[in-house]
């Protein structure tokens, strides 16, 4: 019997913000692993602002996606044929695929094998403890570097990435500032990850709010959106401040290159320090902080929420959402339950 394989194809390239009509569904064949590959059948996918990126024609740390291929995307999958020697059928994996039933892989697209923690969800291995807790963790941490007592300014903050960072902010004894888009999310942030202030910067004269927010300057920044917001942020950077520059989504849907911040020379004038990471650096130690992100989620210091669409066809609607301030916390789609 010839398995059919749902896809989600992309149809056109994105001018802007990307809309429903730029992808188109599509069926193609399963096929076997060839030496040094598996077949996955793909549980979750991953809804990350990175896909937008690949979607465009732009030069990037991995190839543009082709027009008519499926949409790559971050998974959680298990391996239902194997032709790779330690990679046996069965075993959950994180990885990179596509938005696809069935994905045949090089094993090098895999990014590691999923132990299940008891007590928490298979799906949270691709949120707090997956791409977007790593993110939280290691930028924060080793980009940031806070020590108690300083104040950690975080955009995005009801974000996938942002819920974490200042929960963990707050974990090592730092006064934790969010940035978010509705009053609903500021509320959550402070009643429910214990942010200790949240400004609806799309409410507020930031300049102000942030003053007030941020009596004592701003320790480290973590900034996942770029543009005005960090621009209007460096004023307030204290004297060897730190941004981690994680992401920009505010530019990510640009037609043309926007300018870069001007209030730049405030790295100067306060000695700061602004740093770029990808996750991936720090991929040697992926373990360690799971397992530590593991015990602050079992100590219930930590929290998270993962807002999972069902089924194959939702994911370009799911993905559409990253764009507004809907969400709140991880987005994923889930495909299917895992065979035991
Ligand atoms: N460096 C790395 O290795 C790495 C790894 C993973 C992710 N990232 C980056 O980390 C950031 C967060 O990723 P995520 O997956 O957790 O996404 P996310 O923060 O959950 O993104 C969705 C949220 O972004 C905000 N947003 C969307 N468009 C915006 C705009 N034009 N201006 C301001 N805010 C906007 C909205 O929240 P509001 O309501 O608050 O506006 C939206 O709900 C992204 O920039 C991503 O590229 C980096």
């Amino acid at each position: 019997m010839t398995v059919v394989n749902y896809q989600i194809l992309l149809k056109k390239r994105p001018s802007g913000a990307p809309a429903a009509d730029d992808f188109e569904s599509g069926e193609g064949r399963v096929r076997s692993p060839e030496h040094g590959e598996v077949l996955l059948k793909n549980l979750y996918l991953s809804i990350d602002p990175a896909i937008r990126g690949w979607m465009s024609d732009a030069k990037s740390y991995l190839p543009p996606i082709a027009i008519g291929e499926p949409i790559r995307s971050g998974t959680l999958s298990q391996i239902v044929e194997s032709n790779a020697e330690g990679w046996p059928v069965g075993q959950i994996v994180q990885g990179l695929a596509a938005w696809e039933c069935f994905s045949t892989v090089p094993v090098s697209n895999l990014h590691g094998k999923v132990k299940t923690i008891e007590g928490i969800p298979l799906h949270a291995m691709l949120s707090v403890l997956g791409g977007t807790g790593l993110t939280a963790y290691f930028g924060l941490l080793e980009v940031g570097r806070p020590k108690e007592g300083e104040t950690v300014l975080v955009s995005s903050a009801a974000g996938g990435v942002g819920s974490i960072v200042g929960q963990i902010a707050r974990i090592k004894g730092c006064r934790a500032v969010g940035l978010t888009g509705s009053d609903d999310k500021c509320a959550w942030l402070t009643d429910t990850l214990g942010y200790d202030a949240a400004i609806n910067y799309k409410a507020a004269d930031l300049r102000i709010a942030l003053k007030e927010a941020c009596p004592r300057g701003i320790d480290i920044f973590f900034d996942s959106v770029g543009g005005e917001i960090l621009n209007i942020a460096l004023t307030w950077l204290n004297r060897r401040g730190r941004i981690a520059l994680c992401g920009a989504i505010s530019q990510i849907n640009a037609v043309e290159l926007p300018p870069g911040p001007s209030n730049y020379l405030q790295l100067l004038a306060k000695s700061a320090r602004m740093e770029g990471f990808t996750t991936l650096d720090f991929a040697r130690r992926y373990d360690e902080a799971r397992a530590v992100l593991a015990s602050w989620i079992r100590e219930g210091q930590l929290k998270y929420r993962d807002d999972i669409a069902n089924g194959l066809e939702n994911a370009p609607s799911h993905l559409l959402r990253l764009f507004t301030s809907e969400p709140r916390g991880k987005l994923m789609v889930k495909l299917a339950n895992p065979e035991v």
